[in-house]
């Protein structure tokens, strides 16, 4: 399977920091070719902008969050309709900052990975315990359980994200043994083989030890992806 990277710029980014940024990764990742896909995720207000400064490069695109009803009443809400407009190819989907800081249930998770697939896209869906869960042996039931009304209607296109909340902007990662016994257990709730990427404080000097696990595809990559260096680096990792 084709490794990924994804950079998942959360609430950062300003017209000039995006052009500084998207400058200085065409630059670092024009070597890449195919063998490995490179995902920028900007921030909504942000996604028409990079759309055009990403346009002719392999680099693509995907957004943050989506609207979980297709709905003209829906205000302040942006629907997957309108991400596909801009070609994001992507959408992550449950991130932990949604599910713990904004609430977002597994339900309202579901119905978004199928507004996702309903528009063509690929939903990169985060799941992950919490340092409580993971001290009280909870982390494969935790897991189960948000995946659990949406894992039938996967498709081998979609991408899961393993995201153990406590290592999320921490500096502390799973070590590859944990991350890789996590990532077999997720493949093994799945009928079909799909991408698991590994996201939480991933850095260059981590990476290439994370991505050497057999079941470890690709990451998703929060404040490493800000620095063009340190995305490339991942990126070539990767590789
Ligand atoms: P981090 O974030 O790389 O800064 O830990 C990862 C994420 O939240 O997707």
């Amino acid at each position: 399977m084709q490794k990924i990277v994804i950079g998942n710029w959360k609430m950062n980014g300003s017209l000039q920091r995006n052009k500084d940024l998207i400058a200085n990764l065409k630059n670092k990742l024009k070597d890449l070719d195919n063998d490995v896909e490179c995902v920028v995720c900007p921030p909504s207000i942000y996604i028409s902008q990079v759309a055009e400064l990403i346009k002719n490069t392999e680099i693509k695109l995907g957004a943050q969050d989506v609207a979980y009803l297709d709905i003209n009443a829906f205000t302040g809400e942006i629907s997957a309709t309108m991400f596909a407009e801009f070609n994001c190819k992507y959408i992550i989907v449950g991130h932990s900052e949604r599910r713990h800081i904004l609430g977002e249930s597994d339900d309202v998770v579901a119905d978004k990975v199928r507004q996702v697939l309903a528009c063509g896209l690929i939903p990169i869906l985060c799941v992950g315990e919490t340092k409580q869960q993971r001290a009280q042996g909870q982390t494969f039931e935790t897991i189960s359980l948000q995946l659990k009304n949406i894992v039938d209607e996967l498709t081998e296109s979609c991408i899961i994200a393993y995201e153990p909340v406590w290592a999320i902007g921490t500096g502390e990662s799973a070590t590859p043994e944990h991350a890789q016994e996590v990532h077999a257990f997720i493949k093994k709730q799945v009928s079909f083989p799909l991408r698991v990427l590994y996201g939480g404080s991933v850095k260059p000097e981590n990476s290439a030890e994370l991505f050497a696990q057999q079941d470890i595809d690709g990451g998703l990559i929060g404040g490493a992806s800000l620095k063009a260096q340190d995305f490339s680096d991942i990126c070539h990792t990767a590789r």
